[in-house]
């Protein structure tokens, strides 16, 4: 009988599709998939820290694993993912988690194979964490979620650091991948059939600075349009500070970059910028919105963002309001601050009150989710190109799939459907999501 495997992924995209790496090792070394922890012969958790919730979730989760490994002397655990990078955590796990057997990075996944043997040979926890974005193997394949859809890394790191933020001190510094990599990465995907590609990085509009030929981000666009069998061109996270009119020309000029931009906005106080160190104002980030819906007017716009940084006022907040009411977003991750060890904001003085952060998260909520609705009304009566991704969780007659511009759309229709474009008329727009029907 084979041996089975399961990942548990937390954070970003860029986790997630560094677990579809770690599931394509693991499937070479001959262990097969299973959702079942309680079944499994490796359990790998990939980790992020960008909030404290996200860390103290894993703790708790490995404690809970204390049980089934003393059942399954065998079953071999692992953690990985941005919390490993940082030392502090290690020692938390060395010192508390002593079940877990291997410790490694983000940046050197492709020894996983190694660490395995050197565990299976010292039966000793394994630990191996580089820091350097040089080092990581740009070839690994992956093991996609989507037979139709693909993540493809086309830089690593961040050089922004954003003073409430912790990822430039866990990925390390930023890194571009060669175009020829990436190119070569895509084509041979749209042999596979995948049709539509999402480019990774923590800030792609710098994509090319660390490069050592003239190229930048819009070129890495026109140079992907030209694959043929690729049909929609996708891409996050964009800086405002970095986004240049090239780019908003490549994406208004380019027909397979899909009419859809997540642009972080964090703040709409000028104040709180400055000392998030955003390197923009709000006039700087309408002016460049405005720009941007103009070049390409069904854009849909979505952004981040963080209520409660350390000094935040009620004058701050209303300004935040302000911008969400102006900026007319379609959709926003929105966060609580989450003081982070190591960065600076977390030595700020006033932090904010945990009431006074509730509060104001519950009056943007209020704020923006009727914009999101009166956005969304847009699309009444529409007909929209629909690429189908899976059955619903909820009622398996219902299909759910996306248009070019990111929004998730229910409709009724059989599931060979899975994995093709379709034209969706919607009837019913609702604040999350569009409902219609195939025509
Ligand atoms: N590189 C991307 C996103 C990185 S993390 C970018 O620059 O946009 C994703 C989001 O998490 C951030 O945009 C920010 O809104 C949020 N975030 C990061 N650190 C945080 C913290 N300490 N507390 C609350 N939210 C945070
Ligand atoms: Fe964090 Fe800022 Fe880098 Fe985004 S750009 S990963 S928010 S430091
Ligand atoms: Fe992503 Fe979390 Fe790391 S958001 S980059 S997995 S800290």
């Amino acid at each position: 009988m084979k041996k089975k495997y399961t990942i548990v992924t937390y954070g970003c995209q860029m986790n997630e599709h560094d677990s579809e790496k770690i599931s394509w090792i693991l499937e070479n070394l001959g262990y097969e998939w299973t959702e079942n922890k309680e079944d499994s012969d490796f359990i790998v958790y990939n980790t992020c820290l960008v909030r404290e919730n996200a860390e103290l979730k894993v703790y708790g989760q490995l404690g809970a694993l204390k049980d089934l490994k003393r059942k399954n002397p065998d079953l071999i655990l692992a953690v990985c993912g941005c919390m490993m990078q940082r030392e502090e955590a290690r020692r938390v796990i060395l010192d508390k988690y002593r079940h877990v057997d291997i410790i490694f990075g983000t940046n050197n996944i492709h020894k996983l194979p190694l660490l395995i043997d050197r565990h299976k040979q010292t039966n000793e926890t394994v630990v191996d964490i580089v820091e350097d974005t040089r080092d990581i193997d740009d070839n690994i394949e992956a093991n996609r979620k989507y037979g139709f859809k693909a993540f493809v890394n086309i830089m690593y790191g961040c050089n922004n650091f954003c003073t409430y933020c912790i990822v430039p001190y866990t990925r390390g510094r930023e890194r571009s991948r060669e175009p020829e990599s990436i190119i070569k990465e895509i084509e041979k995907l749209a042999e596979e059939g995948y049709k539509e590609i999402m480019l990774l990085g923590q800030n792609v509009n710098s994509y090319g600075k660390t490069l050592n030929i003239e190229y930048t981000f819009a070129d890495l666009l026109r140079d992907i349009n030209k694959i043929q069998g690729i049909k929609r061109i996708r891409f996050m996270t964009s800086h405002p500070k970095d986004l240049s009119d090239e780019l908003i020309y490549a994406m208004a000029s380019l027909d397979k970059v899909c009419e859809q931009l997540h642009l972080p906005v964090q703040s709409g106080s000028n104040r709180i910028l400055k000392a998030m160190n955003r390197k923009y104002t709000r006039e700087d980030y309408l002016l460049l919105i405005e720009k941007i819906k103009k070049a390409i007017p069904d854009i849909s716009i979505s952004t981040d963002i963080i209520v409660g940084f350390p000094g935040e006022t009620e004058e701050d907040f209303l300004d935040t309001l302000d911008l969400v009411k102006k900026a007319r977003f379609d959709s926003a991750f929105t966060f609580l601050y989450s003081i982070r060890e190591g960065t600076k904001a977390a030595q700020m003085e006033n932090q904010v009150p945990d009431d006074i952060k509730h509060e104001r998260f519950q009056r943007l909520l209020d704020t923006i989710y009727p914009i999101f609705y009166e956005e969304n009304l847009k699309y009444l009566n529409k007909t929209v190109e629909v690429l189908v991704e899976e059955v619903s969780k909820n009622n398996d007659e219902v299909l759910s799939g996306r248009t070019r511009t990111g929004k998730l759309v229910h409709f009724k229709g059989s599931k060979d459907l899975i994995g093709k474009f379709v034209n969706v008329k919607i009837t019913t727009p609702k604040t999350f999501t569009l409902e219609g029907h195939l025509i």
